[in-house]
């Protein structure tokens, strides 16, 4: 039985605070990649873009990915980019079980834009522009998304709802 839960999903969808839940409740140890990568690098996110461009970013998720992979009893958040580049969701499934945390546009411009983590890709839009982003983002990662085992709504989704989901499904949690 593979014991790795990995949430994908858009920025903003809430898979940090609910991972952390999640693993909570069931006695599993929690990684929040975005977080790793920054105690790894000494540097926050925005930093890595800036200074060493997203492609390093990328380098380094898929690299951690590969390193969580070996790992057991752990619940990972994921950064919103890190399932749709390098074959990341099939190395994912591969491993353990992944959620898609599954959020209209409308709902994840409203909650970027009363978030207080500072994220390169949005860095400075509009509502608008922000809304036309996150349409235009789905779409391309949407083929990534889907191929998650299993795909819930994220709209006032209770780790409960999860672990539920996971029991159902032949999961021990
Ligand atoms: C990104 C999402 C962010 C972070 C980086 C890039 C993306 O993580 O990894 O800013 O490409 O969607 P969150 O989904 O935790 O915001």
């Amino acid at each position: 039985m593979d014991t790795l839960i990995f949430l994908i999903g858009f920025m903003g969808s809430g898979k940090s605070t609910l991972g952390a839940k999640l693993a909570r409740q069931i006695g599993y140890d929690f990684v929040d990649m975005d977080q790793l990568i920054e105690e790894t690098a000494g540097m926050t996110v925005p930093g890595i873009f800036n200074e060493l461009g997203e492609k390093v970013f990328r380098k380094w998720e898929h690299d951690i990915v590969l390193e969580l992979s070996l790992r057991d009893n752990l619940v990972i958040s994921t950064g919103g980019g890190a399932p749709c580049h390098s074959d990341l969701i099939s190395i994912m499934n591969k491993n353990g079980t992944t959620v898609y945390i599954k959020l209209p546009p409308e709902a994840l411009a409203k909650r970027l834009l009363h978030s207080k983590t500072e994220r390169p890709l949005i860095k400075g839009k509009s509502e608008q522009e922000l809304l036309d982003f996150i349409h235009l983002k789905l779409k391309e990662r949407d083929s990534y998304y889907k191929q998650a085992t299993h795909t819930v709504d994220g709209i006032n989704l209770q780790t409960g709802s999860l672990i539920s989901l996971l029991e159902e499904r032949g999961r021990q949690v």
